[in-house]
C-alpha cells in the first residue's frame, strides 16, 4: 500500500467537534495511579475533570438492544464507568457502518495477575456481542523507555508471554490483529509522523509531564499509542478506509487519548471513542500497591488452588472481629475486598445481591464469602491456565501475523461497503 493511498479521507463518517476540556488537560497517567487508589478515587470527580461521561442506563439498555446480548456484568455493575462518545459509535452501528476495537498491553512483567485480565476479558465479551475486528497492541517500546528494569530483547520476549495470556481470554484469530511495537511499527510510520507533526513539546509536557532531561523515547511514544486509533495504520485490515475505532481502556490511559482525539480532529479524521474502567483493588486493601513485588497483593494467572486459598483467606475483609459483632453490626462492604473481588467475578447477580444484603446485615460470616470467591476464582485461574498451556509461539505468531481479518457488520460486510 503507497503511502498516498494510505493519505486520510473522510468519507461517509463526520469528524466530531472536540467536547469542552479536550484541548488544554494538564491530567497525567500517573497523576492516577492504578495501585495507589481504589475506592478511594472519586469517580464523579474523575469523569468531570476528564471531560467524560458516565455510562448510564440508557446507554447500557441500547448496547443490549442493538447486541441482542445481555450486558456484561462489568457494565451494569458500573466497572466500566465511563466513555466518550460510545453514544456515537452506537449511532453508527444502528445505521450499520461499522467500527474496530483497540486495547494495549505495556509488558513490564511475566507475572501477569487478575486486573491485568481484566480490559481483555471485557474487549472479548464487546468482540463477540459486535461482532467487530480487533487490533491489540503490545508496547514492549513504551516499558523499554518507561521502566528500563530490562533490556529491550527481554522487553520483547515478555511481549510474546503476555500475548499467551490475552489469547488465553478467546480472542477470535479471524478477527484479531496482536501486534508488537517493535515489529509492526513501520507499518504505522505514516501516521505516527502526522501525529507527531500535530503535537509540540509543551502539550506533551501539560498531559504527560515529561521534562526536559527524559529520554526522547519518552517523547515520541504517545504518538505510537495514539496510531492504531487511526484505521489507516492497518491497511491489510481497513484499506485506507476511515473506520471508527473504540479504546477499552483503564481510566489512567485516557490523557493518550483525549490527546489523540484532539490530533484526530487536526487530521480530519474520525476521533476515536473510549470507554474506561475503575482500577481493580489490590488484596490488602484500598489504597494499596499490586504488583509481583508483594505477593500476597494479587492473584497471579500462575497461583495454585492453594495459592489461591491462602491469599483470599488473608485478604482485608470488612467484617467484623468476631461472630457477635458480625451478627450484630455486618460487614463494611466499602473495604471489603472478598466482596469487590465478587462484584468483578461472580457472575449471577441474584447470587451476588443477596451476599451483600446478608453480608452487610451480619446474616453471613467473612469466612462464608471468602469460600465462596476462593471457589470461583480457582474455576477462572484453573480454566485460564488449561487454555494458556495449549497456546504455543507459533500460535502467537498466526495472531500477529499480517493478513485481512474476517468480520461482518450488522447489515452489511464491509469489505462490501470497501468496493463501493
Ligand atoms: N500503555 C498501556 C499500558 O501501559 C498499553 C496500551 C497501549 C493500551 N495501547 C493501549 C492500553 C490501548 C489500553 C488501550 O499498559
Amino acid at each position: 500500500m503507497s503511502t498516498q493511498q494510505q493519505e486520510t479521507v473522510v468519507e461517509e463518517q463526520k469528524v466530531q467537534q472536540p467536547t469542552e476540556g479536550e484541548q488544554e488537560d494538564q491530567v497525567k497517567p500517573s497523576s492516577v495511579n492504578p495501585y495507589e487508589v481504589g475506592e478511594n478515587v472519586d469517580y464523579d470527580k474523575l469523569i468531570s475533570e476528564f471531560g467524560c461521561s458516565k455510562i448510564d442506563q440508557s446507554l447500557i439498555d441500547r448496547v443490549e438492544k442493538l447486541t441482542g446480548k445481555k450486558a456484561h456484568p462489568f457494565l451494569t455493575r458500573e466497572i466500566f464507568f465511563s466513555h466518550r462518545d460510545l453514544n456515537l459509535i452506537l449511532d453508527n452501528y444502528e445505521k450499520g457502518i461499522p467500527f474496530y476495537l483497540y486495547t494495549g498491553r505495556g509488558p513490564s512483567t511475566e507475572s501477569m495477575h487478575l486486573g491485568h485480565l481484566m480490559p481483555f476479558i471485557f474487549t472479548k465479551y464487546l468482540q463477540d456481542a459486535f461482532d467487530v475486528p480487533l487490533v491489540i497492541q503490545l508496547t514492549d517500546d513504551e516499558k523499554f523507555f518507561h521502566k528500563g528494569d530490562f533490556t529491550l530483547e527481554e522487553y520483547q520476549k515478555l511481549a510474546i508471554e503476555n500475548a499467551k495470556d490475552i489469547i488465553a481470554c478467546g480472542f477470535d484469530i479471524e478477527k484479531t490483529f496482536i501486534f508488537r511495537n517493535t515489529d509492526y511499527v513501520g507499518h504505522m510510520y505514516p501516521n505516527i509522523c502526522k501525529i507527531q507533526k500535530a503535537v509540540t513539546y509543551n502539550q506533551l509536557k501539560g498531559i504527560f509531564g515529561v521534562t526536559p532531561s527524559d529520554n526522547c523515547g519518552k517523547f515520541a511514544f504517545p504518538a505510537v499509542q495514539a496510531a492504531p486509533a487511526i484505521s489507516t495504520s492497518f491497511p491489510h485490515i481497513f484499506g485506507n478506509k476511515n473506520v471508527f475505532c473504540l479504546i477499552p481502556q483503564g481510566i489512567d490511559q485516557d490523557p493518550y487519548f483525549r490527546m489523540t482525539r484532539d490530533v484526530q480532529y487536526k487530521l480530519k479524521v474520525p476521533k476515536t471513542a473510549c470507554i474506561h474502567s475503575k482500577f481493580f483493588p489490590s488484596l490488602q486493601g484500598f489504597g494499596t500497591k499490586m504488583g509481583s513485588t508483594v505477593p500476597n497483593s494479587a492473584i497471579f494467572l500462575t497461583d495454585t488452588p492453594k495459592q489461591i486459598k491462602e491469599k483470599i483467606n488473608k485478604s482485608v475483609s470488612g467484617g467484623r472481629a468476631t461472630k457477635e459483632e458480625q451478627e450484630q453490626f455486618g460487614a463494611d462492604l466499602t473495604v471489603d475486598i472478598p466482596y469487590h473481588y465478587l462484584r468483578f467475578f461472580l457472575e449471577d447477580d441474584a447470587r451476588l445481591e443477596e451476599i451483600r444484603v446478608k453480608y452487610s446485615t451480619g446474616k453471613m460470616l467473612t469466612g462464608e464469602v471468602k469460600k465462596e470467591l476462593i471457589g470461583i476464582l480457582q474455576k477462572i485461574i484453573g480454566d485460564h491456565q488449561e487454555k494458556r498451556k495449549a497456546i504455543t509461539n507459533d500460535k502467537v505468531l498466526e495472531y500477529m501475523k499480517i493478513r485481512p481479518l474476517k468480520f461482518k457488520t450488522p447489515q452489511n460486510q464491509l469489505e462490501a461497503k470497501q468496493e463501493q
